[in-house]
């Protein structure tokens, strides 16, 4: 989703721009701009499409400049063009803003504008903001932005510069991430981290409603309504390492291959095998009302929402604390009851998706234990929670989610065996629990040797358009992400059941041009799922089985199998899910898609 990235300093500033547009172009995206300041006013540079596209409007006329600022637009109000990209300026064209969000009563300025006889060019609510901004402009830049924003309802996070005072940036947020990146004299203001890490570690995290003014002389943070507000200069746990492909031909294979290491990244630390106890650190200011908790709700969107839906299982069979996952955007519209003694766990890689931020407040606001399950350290959710457990699996580019799902499962495994040792769980059966979640990235690299089989039945299948995807009780959410990951990268169609509903419609599907894929390890659904196998083999399906090594009697009923390692039926997910990861991956491959940037698809969605 929409990327900025704004840069004061002693350098020329288009090419850090670029640079740090190419580093958020992972996060989608369909049209990209950049405005600098020089030779006493602004010059804007806007195209439709790839950052490629951009860099060849890049002229004598914008090189040199040590002020700028540059955007990747998601279109939201306003087709893809070119007159619709940021920057946009105002009625005087010598102030120009990069808006991320949306500004959600930008009809009713935008009227009251045309009364004052001002007129919008595009069809954006951004170029609203920046005409607002400049007719409240009286030679201050932070006063004009303040006081637009305090007329402004709905979401942004934007940075404006003005061409009187070419030394100054302003950046302000609500809902949607700003980082100001403070380097050494120089200032690089992004909406992610992956833009600033080459150039510092130093940021500060702004907060809701708070603007930040930056000049050569330094930086200074306010509210809205202009109260100075003290900042913290945190270190960003990014490395530029973290961000390169490293031998990959994509980052979601990077991602894929890096679970093992990123699942003991997870987990170090955390699992005390000596003393048989999972230790939490980001949960121990709210252990007891945890523990007490009588009901959990799930929320988050996506492939976090099937790892919540695993988290249930978990939790349910290890604490018996009733659990529901629900779908964010559906939770926070739904006034749903909240009964004293409910605990709201909100799940997000990135942290910033708005529905689940709009749930997670929805809990806060009625009263629940608000705890957050987060990748992005700093990350919105993660500071609005009460309390939370980071996944710690590094940042994840790919579109397609993959290690941040095997690592919010792992965390919310760590958080079922700690609750179920406080309520009925014994010494002996948590450490024989935590001993097999210890060693699950070991299994996963051996299931990792799976690569090139995955490769191969994806090319056999490479030309079907449908896919139905089979997996009873703690495998049914891994059959949905399973059909996920094929649908957002291959474009494929594709649906993840729990097997038992087959009959109740899907079945009337299949046929010779329809894989099914069934997930059917070892454990008490097996004998049901190899009933399902039969179904669908003697209605000519073609079957590919995600089975436990040594399972000989599969092979004959299945015309692939996919053998993973023998985990515990409860941790079986983090193995059965690497082979569906690998599946969509090289069917994607095949096809010619854009891996990392799907479609349509957005790596944050930070609007509704
Ligand atoms: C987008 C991404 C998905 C992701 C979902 C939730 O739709 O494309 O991959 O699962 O958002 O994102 P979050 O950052 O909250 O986990």
């Amino acid at each position: 989703m929409c990327g900025i990235v704004a840069y004061l300093g002693t350098r020329e500033a288009p090419p850090i721009l670029i640079e740090g547009l190419k580093r958020l172009d992972y996060r989608g995206y369909d049209s990209a701009g950049v405005v600098v300041i020089k030779g006493g006013g602004l010059v804007v540079r806007r195209s439709v499409g790839r950052i490629a596209a951009l860099e060849e409007k890049l002229d004598a006329q914008i090189a040199g400049a040590r002020v700028g600022m540059a955007h990747t637009r998601w279109a939201t109000h306003g087709a893809p063009t070119e007159g619709n990209a940021h920057p946009h300026r105002d009625a005087s064209g010598r102030l120009a803003i990069v808006h991320n969000g949306i500004i959600e009563n930008y009809r009713v300025l935008k009227q009251y504008l045309e009364t004052q006889g001002i007129t919008m060019e595009s069809q954006t609510d951004t170029e609203v903001l920046a005409k607002l901004i400049g007719h409240f402009y009286e030679g201050n830049l932070e006063d004009a932005v303040r006081r637009a924003l305090r007329e402004s309802r709905g979401t942004f996070g934007i940075a404006a510069i003005h061409a009187d005072e070419p030394n100054k940036i302003v950046a302000a947020r609500r809902g949607s991430p700003l980082i100001v990146g403070v380097g050494d004299a120089e200032y690089i203001i992004a909406s992610d981290a992956a833009a600033i890490v080459q150039h510092t570690s130093q940021v500060i995290y702004l907060a809701d409603n708070e603007v930040a003014i930056v000049t050569p002389e330094g930086f200074k943070t306010t509210n809205l309504e202009a109260t100075p507000v003290d900042k913290h200069v945190d270190e960003l746990e990014y490395t530029l390492e973290q961000l390169e492909l490293g031998g990959h031909q994509h980052f979601m294979s990077k991602e894929i291959f890096e679970q093992p290491e990123s699942l003991r990244t997870c987990m170090r630390g955390r699992i005390d095998l000596d003393d048989s106890r999972v230790v939490l650190g980001g949960l121990t200011s709210v252990a007891r009302e945890l523990i007490n908790t009588k009901r959990i709700i799930l929320t988050a969107c996506g492939t976090a929402w099937h790892a919540g839906l695993v988290g249930e299982y978990l939790i349910e069979e290890l604490a018996r604390i009733p659990c529901e996952t629900e779908y964010a955007s559906e939770f926070r519209y739904r006034n749903p009851v909240i009964d004293f003694g409910t605990t709201v766990l909100a799940i997000s890689q990135s942290g910033e998706t708005i529905d689940t931020l709009a749930a997670s407040r929805e809990g806060r606001d009625k009263g629940a234990l608000v705890l957050g399950i987060v990748n992005a350290v700093g990350s919105t959710i993660a500071r609005e929670t009460d309390a939370g457990v980071y996944l710690h699996v590094g940042p994840e580019i790919g579109v397609a989610s993959t290690k941040a799902f095997t690592g919010q499962v792992a965390v919310l495994a760590m958080l079922a065996g700690f609750l179920g040792r406080r309520r009925h769980l014994s010494h002996e059966r948590l450490h024989e629990y935590l001993e097999a979640l210890a060693g699950i990235p070991e299994k996963i690299a051996h299931t990792l040797n799976l690569n090139n089989q995955c490769r191969h039945i994806a090319a056999d299948f490479v030309n079907s358009e449908n896919w139905l995807y089979l997996g009873r009780g703690i495998q049914y959410p891994v059959a949905l992400e399973g059909a996920l990951k094929l649908k957002e990268i291959s474009y494929i169609h594709a649906e993840g059941l729990p097997a038992a509903e087959m009959k109740h419609g899907p079945i009337a599907l299949i046929s010779e041009d329809m894989p099914v894929v069934v997930l059917a390890p070892r454990g008490h659904w097996y004998d049901k799922s190899v009933g399902n196998i039969e179904e669908v083999r003697s209605r000519g399906g073609r079957v590919i089985a995600v089975a436990t090594e040594g399972d000989t009697e599969i092979q004959h009923i299945a015309e692939h199998v996919l053998y993973v390692p023998d985990v515990p039926e409860l941790l079986g997910p983090l193995v059965t899910v690497i082979p569906l990861q690998m599946l969509a991956y090289h069917a994607a491959v095949l096809r010619g898609c854009d891996v990392d940037k799907p479609r349509n698809l957005a790596k944050a969605v930070t609007v509704e």
